[in-house]
C-alpha cells in the first residue's frame, strides 16, 4: 500500500494526512456502517419524540447528572486531528482527573437529543459551517471536529489551515467545518490567528469587516461569538488604515467601540446574508472562573484543581459584563426584528457550574514558565478556555438540537 504523506506547516501549526493510515480506517469504518444503519433509525425515533417537546423546552435550563456510561462522547485518543487542535485536550497535556468528562446537560423540562454524528454529517451534506470568533469559539470548533471525527466512519478527511481559516473538510460529504479568527468580529490589531497578544493595547478598526466577512458570508450555517477581548474599560479606535500614514488613533470606552462594532456586523449580515440560505447561531458569554472566593474558595484562588462543578443551582459567578451581555442581547434582538434567522445559544448558565472543566494548567503554553510560577501553578492556570472533551461538547448538542429543528 503506498503511503502518502502531505505536511502542512503553518506558524503554530503542523498537519499530517497520511493517505495509508486513511484506508485502514476505512476498512473499520464499513464494519461500523453496518452497525450506524441499525443504530440510525432508532434514533430518528428517540429524536423524533424529543422534538416534539423540544420547541417547549428550555435546553438551557437545567442540571448537570454524573454519567460516565454515555460521557465523553468521544474519547481523547478517537479524535484523529486532537494533536492539531491548538492544545484544549487536557488528557494529552497531562490532566489525570477525568470526572469533568463524565457530566451530561440535563434540562429541566426535556432530554436533550443524543449528538449522532452520522445524522449531522448527513444533514450538512453540500454544506459549509463556519464558527466566527475568539479562542472560546475555537474551543467549540474543535469539539465539533472530534464529535464528528470519531463518530463518522472516515473517508478522506482533511485539516487545512490557511491564514485566519481553519477547516475540517469531509470529503466524501462534500462538508466544511471551519473556524475563523476574529476575536472582535471587526478588523483589530489582533486578528492573526496565532501571534496575538491579549494583554497588550487593543487597536479595532471598528467600521471594517469585510477582509474577514467576505470568507463566510455564503456559509450556511454561522456560528458567531464574542466577548473575552472586549472585557477592558478602554479601547483604542482607529480612523483609517492600519498602513495609512495619516492614520488616527483615538481611545474610546468600551461599550462605545463595541456598540459601533456591533452595528458594522449587523449591518454586513443584514445586507449580504441570504436569508433562505444561512442561519445563524450567536453563542453567549463562556463563563470564566478567575475568582474563586465566588463560590467560597481563598482569595486569590481560581480554577486551579478543581475537579467537581458547582451545585448552587443558578449561581452566578463575579465575572459578567453586564452592560456588554446587555448590548450583545439588544443586537440580536434588533436582528431578529429585521427578519433574519438568528439563534442564540445561552451556555452561560450551564458553564457558569463547571469550575471543574477549564484547561487550567493542563494546555500547550505560549510563553514560557517560569520558576516562581511553577512552584504556585494557579499563578498561570487558564480559567478561561476549556478542555475537550468537556463542556463544549455540550454547547455543540445544544447547536444540534437547533441545526435539526428548525427555528
Ligand atoms: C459542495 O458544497 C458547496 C457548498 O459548501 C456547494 O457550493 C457545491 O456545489 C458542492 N459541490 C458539489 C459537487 O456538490
Ligand atoms: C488560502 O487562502 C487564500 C485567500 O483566501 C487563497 O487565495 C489561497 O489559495 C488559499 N491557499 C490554500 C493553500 O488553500
Ligand atoms: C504582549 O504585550 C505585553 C504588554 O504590552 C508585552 O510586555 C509583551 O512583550 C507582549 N508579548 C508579545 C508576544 O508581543
Ligand atoms: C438564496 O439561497 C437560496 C437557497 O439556497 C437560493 O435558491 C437563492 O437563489 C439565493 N438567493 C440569492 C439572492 O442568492
Ligand atoms: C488540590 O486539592 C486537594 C483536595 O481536593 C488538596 O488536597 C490539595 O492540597 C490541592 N493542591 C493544591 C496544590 O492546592
Amino acid at each position: 500500500m503506498a503511503i502518502t504523506s502531505q505536511i502542512l506547516q503553518t506558524r503554530g501549526w503542523r498537519i499530517k494526512c497520511s493517505i495509508g493510515k486513511v484506508i485502514c480506517i476505512l476498512i473499520g469504518g464499513l464494519i461500523l456502517g453496518v452497525v450506524y444503519v441499525t443504530e440510525e433509525s432508532t434514533n430518528r425515533l428517540v429524536f423524533g419524540k424529543a422534538k416534539s417537546s423540544l420547541s417547549s423546552c428550555n435546553l438551557f435550563s437545567g442540571k448537570w447528572v454524573y454519567d460516565d456510561k454515555s460521557y465523553p462522547l468521544y474519547k481523547d485518543n478517537h479524535c484523529s486531528f486532537m494533536a492539531n487542535l491548538n492544545g484544549v485536550s487536557c488528557e494529552r497535556t497531562g490532566r489525570i482527573d477525568s470526572k469533568y468528562q463524565h457530566w451530561r446537560w440535563q434540562p429541566h423540562d426535556c432530554d436533550l437529543p443524543r449528538f449522532d454524528g452520522m445524522a449531522m454529517v448527513e444533514r450538512l451534506r453540500d454544506k459549509r459551517v463556519v464558527f466566527v470568533g475568539d479562542s472560546i469559539s475555537r474551543n467549540q470548533w474543535a469539539s465539533m471536529v472530534c464529535l464528528l471525527d470519531s463518530s463518522i466512519p472516515p473517508p478522506l478527511k482533511s485539516m487545512i489551515a490557511n491564514g485566519s481559516i481553519i477547516t475540517l473538510k469531509i470529503n466524501e460529504y462534500n462538508t466544511s467545518i471551519q473556524h475563523y479568527w476574529a476575536p472582535y468580529l471587526v478588523e483589530s490589531n489582533s486578528d492573526h490567528p496565532m501571534l496575538h497578544n491579549f494583554s497588550s493595547e487593543q487597536i479595532l478598526r471598528v467600521h471594517e469587516i469585510e477582509k474577514h466577512a467576505k470568507h463566510w458570508t455564503d456559509a450556511d450555517i454561522l456560528v458567531f461569538n464574542t466577548y473575552m477581548w472586549w472585557r477592558r474599560p478602554k479601547l483604542k479606535v482607529l480612523w483609517g488604515s492600519f498602513e495609512s500614514p495619516e492614520k488616527i488613533c483615538e481611545e474610546v470606552e468600551m461599550l462605545r467601540a463595541l456598540e459601533i462594532s456591533l452595528k458594522t456586523w449587523s449591518d454586513w449580515l443584514e445586507f449580504h446574508v441570504n436569508r433562505t440560505k444561512t442561519k445563524i447561531y450567536f453563542v453567549s458569554r463562556s463563563p470564566t472562573h478567575e475568582r474563586g472566593e465566588a463560590w467560597g474558595k481563598t482569595k486569590g484562588e481560581n480554577c486551579y484543581n478543581e475537579t467537581e462543578p458547582i451545585f448552587e443551582e443558578g449561581y452566578h459567578g463575579s465575572e459578567s459584563d453586564p452592560g456588554l451581555d446587555h448590548m450583545l442581547e439588544t443586537t440580536i434582538n434588533r436582528l431578529k426584528r429585521r427578519g433574519l434567522k438568528i439563534q442564540t445559544i445561552d451556555i452561560t448558565q450551564l458553564s457558569e457550574y463547571r469550575k471543574d472543566a477549564h484547561t487550567s494548567i493542563y494546555q500547550k503554553q505560549w510563553n514560557r514558565i517560569t520558576r516562581e510560577q511553577l512552584a504556585n501553578p494557579k499563578t498561570y492556570a487558564d480559567c478561561v478556555n476549556w478542555c475537550v472533551p468537556g463542556v463544549p461538547d455540550v454547547w455543540n448538542e445544544l447547536l444540534y438540537a437547533y441545526i435539526f429543528r428548525s427555528f
